[in-house]
């Protein structure tokens, strides 16, 4: 038994943060909404269906992403494989697909290295192409597995304030994994957090709270709120 007792909804084009100390179930939760692995009992429901694979509804950005698969594939090439990755055979070709890949490496502000090898370009212009990639079949709904992992500050912040667009300009529903709290807190509306075996949901008054994470991260965590409106996060 991975957790259990998980019942509740996320509302439609909420922004959501997933947090949860290390093996307790965030990815399981993401595979979960995927179809790729099945409930041992009870439902879940996504975007009103089944969960399903192959949900072209959803765009997944994923925890890691071999290099040795992805590292030679050109940045541009491998965003056109969200599409005819999943329609092999058939689908756009040619200037269609070109201008598909265009549009959303424009959104993620990605065109001036699109044409370097994946393995090329830095981390945080990985996680844009992988972003693009997960937006090009233009999906209801956006599952980031850990996207600030390993970003310096500023690198963090650029990719949740991306996020933060795909979410209110598009209406896409998001559940962003993350380990650190601090770079979303401007944005996200409510979070599903996994604590003693359950994953439950809240918002971010009632969750941002220091006895609730100190007992969620097992270590000490204090939480500032400063009076023009900022929430903080820190750990003894
Ligand atoms: N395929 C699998 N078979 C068996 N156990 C698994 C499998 N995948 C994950 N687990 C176990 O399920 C638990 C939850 O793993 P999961 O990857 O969902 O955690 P997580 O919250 O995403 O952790 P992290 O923060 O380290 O990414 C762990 O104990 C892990 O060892
Ligand atoms: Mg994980």
């Amino acid at each position: 038994m991975i957790w259990s007792g998980a019942t509740f909804d996320v509302p439609t084009g909420s922004f959501a943060a997933v947090i949860g100390p290390n093996g307790a179930g965030k990815s399981t939760l993401i595979n979960l909404l995927l179809g790729g692995l099945k409930p041992a009992s009870g439902t879940v429901e996504v975007l009103g269906s089944p969960a399903e694979t192959g949900n072209p509804r959803i765009g997944l950005v994923p925890q890691n992403r071999s290099l040795d698969h992805a590292g030679s594939i050109l940045c541009r090439d491998l965003v056109a494989l969200g599409l005819v990755g999943t329609r092999w055979g058939i689908g756009l070709r040619g200037p269609d697909l070109a201008a598909e890949v265009d549009d959303v490496l424009t959104a993620v502000d990605a065109q001036d290295y699109a044409h370097l090898r994946f393995g090329e370009v830095s981390g945080g212009q990985q996680k844009r192409i992988s972003i693009a990639q997960a937006l090009i079949t233009k999906p209801d709904m956006l599952l980031l597995d850990e996207p600030l992992a390993g970003l310096d500050l500023s690198g963090q912040v650029d990719i949740v304030e991306l996020v933060h667009h795909i979410n209110h300009d598009r209406g896409v529903t998001v559940l962003f994994v993350t380990h650190d709290l601090n770079p979303l807190l401007a944005h996200i509306d409510s979070l599903v957090y996994l604590i003693d075996g359950t994953p439950r949901f809240g918002n971010v008054d009632d969750v941002v709270d220091s006895g609730l994470l100190t007992r969620l991260y097992g270590t000490p965590v204090q939480v500032t709120r400063t009076a023009d409106g900022c929430v903080f996060t820190r750990t003894e």
